[in-house]
């Protein structure tokens, strides 16, 4: 090949080698030991004598020019910075913030509430006997709600509980009187699933037994709860009710939180929202738990988290709870 051919060759590929892997094979295939330049310059040796001359300075001008090119071209690509595949320009990922759910807010806004009252947050299981469920809280074993329609039973003989009032038994059984706990957890019924029913939900049962508390000590109780949760301006009333474990039982109601008790869609027009049920302890209660008669005086109340969670936020399907979809969680973040 003609020399200038081989040297604009060269030159063409040195400008194009964009990495120095590329430009050191580009300097073998000339400069190396079997370059095409060295070849050259190895060759001249055996040229006509009167020829070698002219040859040898043609071949060392080409090599130098080789050279000084391969010597630019590295420094001008080894320090460009590498091509990176991140593009530092665009906006960065923001980190997800966690947050609790609605129904878990709900608990831990009780729990503080209760706590300035005295109360000690204690937690019981979900898997119970039928003494802890329905026996030892003076439910009769005719019962309707000891149905396996409307309580979900395990092998042996146990059951998932279908409310937290047996935490009061779990309590009381292992301790003494002064006491009182709250205690949330789920309750489990195999009720047909709708917008106001699931199969499993949330209670936050409360028990205060003492040697003196009387009814309008659950009264002021409740209404301190009720105000400091709901907000100052809301009103109370106790209906008469029956629950086994409790004598005498109230249901709770509070004035409607959305129209102020003027009566309205939610609250049907009555100005009135169920909210808990409540009562003194049945003296047949701390019997169950091996306490002395006539010693001990109490009140226990339970509530829905749920429900709670569904007034305060204007929610309508109590589905939404168990769906893990973030769009809706988001919202109360
Ligand atoms: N356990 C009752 C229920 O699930 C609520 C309740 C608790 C009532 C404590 C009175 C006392 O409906």
């Amino acid at each position: 090949m003609d020399i200038t051919n081989l040297i604009d060759e060269a030159l063409e590929k040195i400008s194009r080698a964009s990495a120095p892997d590329i430009l050191e094979s580009v300097r073998i295939e000339y400069l190396g030991r079997n370059g095409q330049i060295t070849k050259l310059l190895r060759s001249i040796g055996s040229l006509p004598s009167d020829q070698r001359s002219e040859a040898g300075q043609e071949a060392n001008a080409a090599r130098e020019k080789v050279e000084a090119a391969l010597t630019e071209q590295f420094s001008r690509i080894a320090h460009q910075p590498k091509k990176s595949k991140i593009d530092t320009t665009l906006p960065g990922i923001r980190p997800l913030r966690g947050a609790f759910h609605p129904v878990r807010q709900v608990i831990q806004d009780a729990r503080a509430v209760f706590r300035r009252l005295g109360f000690e947050f204690v937690e019981g299981r979900e898997v119970e006997t039928e003494f802890h469920n329905f026996t030892a809280l003076n439910i009769p074993l005719d019962h309707p709600s000891r149905d396996a329609f409307d309580t979900f039973y395990t092998k042996g003989k146990n059951l998932l509980r279908s409310q937290t009032s047996t935490v009061q038994i779990r309590v009381m059984e292992t301790r003494k009187p002064p006491l009182r706990i709250i205690a949330p957890g789920r309750v489990y019924r195999p009720d047909t699933v709708d917008a106001s029913h699931s199969f499993m939900f949330h209670q936050i049962e409360g028990l205060l037994v003492d040697d003196r508390s009387t009814f309008s000590d659950l009264k002021g109780v409740i209404n301190l709860f009720l105000r400091q949760f709901f907000g100052k301006n809301v009103k109370s009333r106790f209906r008469p009710h029956f629950f086994p474990f409790t004598e005498p039982s109230v249901e709770v109601d509070m004035s409607c939180i959305l129209c102020g008790g003027k009566g309205c869609m939610t609250c049907k027009r009555t100005g009135w929202l169920e909210i808990m049920g409540a009562g003194m302890v049945d003296p047949a209660v701390f019997q169950s738990v091996g306490y002395p008669s006539g010693k001990y005086r109490g009140f226990a109340f339970g509530m829905g988290v749920e429900r709670i969670a569904m007034l305060r936020h204007g929610i309508q399907d109590i589905r939404l709870f168990y769906e893990n979809d973030l769009n809706f969680l988001r919202q109360f973040s």
